[in-house]
């Protein structure tokens, strides 16, 4: 007989604490709708107490999301609880995910509490938690490197209480497999009602590890729930990636034996919906979802994946989602046609307006590009920097001319708030003219930390380049992302996406402070 993994994701929680990942209300709407496609069993939507947005967030989430469970963080007290459960009052299956620190280190260093302190802050909350919402994960923060004899009294009470996942992180990537897979075990047979939680793993990537540790925790440690973001996002280097864990257990089910219930064919949607709207780019060589991960370039795999292509594939692109990389609209698609599209990839809109103005958007793109995919749909529905109205500063035209030993000159026009501002700069190339004659008109000092430039889809120059852009602002840092078949436009584009997140200014507790 074969168990039942439970795919636990977090890119909406973990992974927005990454530096510059954070993401609006509708961004993280359309990620957990494709989540939801993907067939993941439980979506952590956000943090709720920690903000007046995340709660917005969690509470969208619980509303438009049925078939997955919708989870909240929560801090071990009776505020963040609540504020939980109030934003997730809305969902068909709700769980509250509380915590709190349980190793010497965090305990003395960060909390400034005794073991008999957290002890019962952990109880008391579980408590609490269970009478507000029948499905309660709790985790030990630093649990990997707590001490074992403590950490089983915490949970054995706390499943006394009635936490119903009990889920042990290596917050800071510390573990290593065999023993990681072990301390899972060891907590299992050693707490006496252990059999009443489902025992989950959470692994952060410092080491490179954290897929490794999961499926460690998983087969030796008798874990049932993994946790994971898309593409390994997540803070520092990351958290255990859902595609590979996925994949692992699936291509090496005579291994595992376990069942997972995702839809594999929704893997790269969901990936390049990730990186899309967080501008995190996903390496070329990334296992399962990077752009080479199928390419056999050496003449011998060539000839090999020819005759037999399980000579050296062990998986096939098209599971994975791969062959969703197709032409779907051109310039002769009518509106509708259009809107159905973007119902397909999860995108909903109530207004009409922003349908129109979308359209005709797509619209001006198809007259500009012969070829539109799903991946072009997802950048134009991203380009908030035009999105009439909502945003505070907007692209509105924009001229750059550069000659060979002449210094590129550009002129942008673009909105802040109601006004129509007109800057013009000079600079080394027609990219730095442009994004100094915003600055010097917005003249926000945010500091550049990053600028990559990217071809949304390959194999043609007609691809539309996608811009990112860090800008890092009084320890604030944020991603911006514009697209656009003229790089130096999507440059723009980014820039003003940035200084979007910037005015924005979102204030939040940080989930491990
Ligand atoms: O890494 C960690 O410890 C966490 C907890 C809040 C679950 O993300
Ligand atoms: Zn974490």
């Amino acid at each position: 007989m074969t168990d039942k993994l439970i795919i636990f994701d977090t890119t909406l929680r973990d992974g927005e604490q990454s530096p510059g990942a954070s993401m609006t209300r509708d961004e993280k709407l359309r990620i957990a709708r494709q989540l939801e496609r993907l067939r993941v069993d439980v979506i952590e939507a956000g943090f709720a107490a920690s903000s007046n947005g995340d709660f917005e967030c969690v509470k969208a989430i619980a509303a438009h999301i049925k078939d997955s469970t919708v989870c909240s963080l929560a801090r071990a007290n009776d505020r963040d609880i609540a504020r939980a459960a109030e934003a997730l009052a809305p969902a068909a299956r709700a769980r509250i995910h509380t915590f709190v620190a349980t190793s010497p280190l965090h305990m003395e260093k960060k909390l400034r509490m005794t073991p008999d302190q957290v002890f019962e802050q952990a109880r008391l909350a579980v408590r609490f938690a269970r009478n507000l919402c029948a499905d309660v994960e709790f985790s030990p923060e630093d649990g990997y490197r707590s001490e074992p004899d403590f950490l089983c009294r915490v949970l054995e009470a706390v499943i006394a209480e009635g936490a119903t996942t009990i889920n042990i992180p290596d917050t800071v990537g510390y573990a290593v497999p065999e023993l990681y897979g072990q301390f899972i075990r060891m907590l299992r047979e050693r707490i006496p009602n252990s059999g009443r939680a489902v025992w989950s793993v959470h692994c952060h990537n410092d080491l490179g590890m954290a897929v490794a540790n999961s499926l460690a925790g998983v087969k030796l440690g008798g874990a049932r729930q993994v946790e994971c973001t898309i593409n390994g996002l997540g803070e520092r280097a990351g958290n255990c990636s859902l595609e590979e864990v996925v994949m692992a257990v699936k291509t090496r089910r005579d291994y595992y034996a376990l069942e997972v219930g995702i839809d594999t064919t929704q893997i790269v949607p969901a990936s390049r919906m990730v990186s899309q709207t967080t501008g995190f780019v996903v390496q070329p060589n990334k296992a399962v979802v990077g752009a080479n991960a199928f390419a056999h370039a050496s003449g011998i795999h060539q000839d090999g994946v020819l005759k037999a292509r399980d000579t050296y594939e062990i998986m096939r692109a098209e599971d994975v989602g791969w062959s969703t990389n197709r032409i779907v609209l051109g310039k002769l698609s009518g509106r509708n046609a259009f809107k159905q599209r973007l119902q397909e990839l999860g995108i909903e809109s109530d207004s009409e307006a922003d349908i129109n103005a979308a359209f005709a958007r797509f619209k001006d793109l198809a007259d500009r590009k012969s070829e539109i995919f799903d991946e072009d749909i997802l950048a134009l529905m991203n380009d908030e920097s035009v999105t009439p109205a909502r945003e505070h500063y907007r692209l509105l035209a924009m001229s750059q001319r550069s000659e060979i030993g002449e210094r590129p000159h550009a002129r942008v026009v673009f909105a802040v708030g109601e006004r129509e501002h007109s800057a013009e700069s000079d600079g080394n190339g027609p990219v730095d003219a442009t994004l100094k004659a915003i600055e010097s008109q917005v003249g926000s000092g945010a500091e550049l930390a990053l600028y990559s430039v990217n071809a949304i889809t390959s194999g043609s120059t007609e691809s539309q380049g996608e811009v990112t852009v860090r800008l890092q602002l009084g320890g604030r840092v944020v991603n911006g992302v514009g697209a656009d078949p003229d790089i130096v436009v999507a440059s723009a584009k980014a820039y003003l996406s940035a200084l979007n997140k910037l005015h924005s200014n979102v204030d939040r507790v940080a989930a491990q402070g």
